[in-house]
């Protein structure tokens, strides 16, 4: 029988390191034989990115915001997640409606009801079978940010909004322990990586036989 794929996000604040490690789960992954679809949020279709383009410069009311981000969702689940997964390939994507809760919930307060009717109309069937939330003090991703890169319209938030933004993604970490993974993102990239090599097996027990 043909096994379905395995839906993997990557979520954590602005600077917590996740980028630097996409690459490396989706190569070792690649190098056991599985077919990954590497993709983002807003983005990972060319509406959304056309649309990723206007939400991370342009100003707009929260409400917009938020319904913007789910409307790029709907196209990239029905474009790239769901006929992946059918496939039988993997997919990894740089954030997904996570990201909504701890950015326009946590962040800018929009009430979560809101943002859960939302997710229960665009996605009432599909959740990730792994998200790898990368956690760091505020203060660390602000120095690796301010370090490297022109900052985006969320990157230039203060301090309150991304405390908020932490909070509710440790808050949907403990509300849906089964599928969260904490990576402590504070240590060395080498550190990082023996976490995710850990992950990578676990993910890949049983694949073999089936
Ligand atoms: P994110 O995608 O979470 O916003 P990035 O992966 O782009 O974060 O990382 C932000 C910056 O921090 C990059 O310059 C990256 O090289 C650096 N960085 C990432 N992880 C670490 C780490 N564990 N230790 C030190 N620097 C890091
Ligand atoms: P990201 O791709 O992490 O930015 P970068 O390429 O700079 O690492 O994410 C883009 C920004 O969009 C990020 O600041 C978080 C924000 N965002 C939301 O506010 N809500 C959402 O639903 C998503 C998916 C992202």
């Amino acid at each position: 029988m043909q096994k379905a794929g395995k839906f993997i996000t990557f979520e954590g604040i602005d600077g917590a390191g996740k980028s630097t490690h996409i690459a490396y789960v989706a190569q070792a992954l690649q190098q056991r034989g599985i077919t990954v679809i590497s993709s983002r949020e807003p983005g990972g279709t060319p509406l959304g990115e056309s649309l990723r383009q206007i939400l991370l410069q342009e100003k707009m009311h929260l409400e917009t915001e938020a319904l913007l981000m789910f409307a790029v969702r709907r196209e990239h689940i029905a474009q790239v997640i769901e006929p992946a997964l059918q496939r039988g390939d993997w997919v990894i994507s740089d954030r997904f409606s996570d990201a909504s809760f701890a950015y326009q919930g946590g962040g800018r307060k929009l009430p979560l009801a809101k943002l859960e009717a939302l997710e229960q109309w665009v996605h009432p069937h599909l959740q990730p079978d792994l998200t790898l939330l990368f956690d760091v003090p505020l203060a660390v991703a602000r120095e690796r940010l301010d370090a490297t890169r022109t900052l985006d319209k969320f990157e230039q938030e203060q301090t309150d909004f991304f405390a908020g933004t932490r909070a509710e993604y440790l808050r949907r970490a403990a509300q849906f322990p089964q599928r969260f993974r904490i990576i402590d993102s504070s240590r060395a990239i080498p550190e990082i990586r023996k976490d995710l090599d850990g992950l990578i097996a676990e993910l890949l027990v049983g694949e073999q036989d089936e």
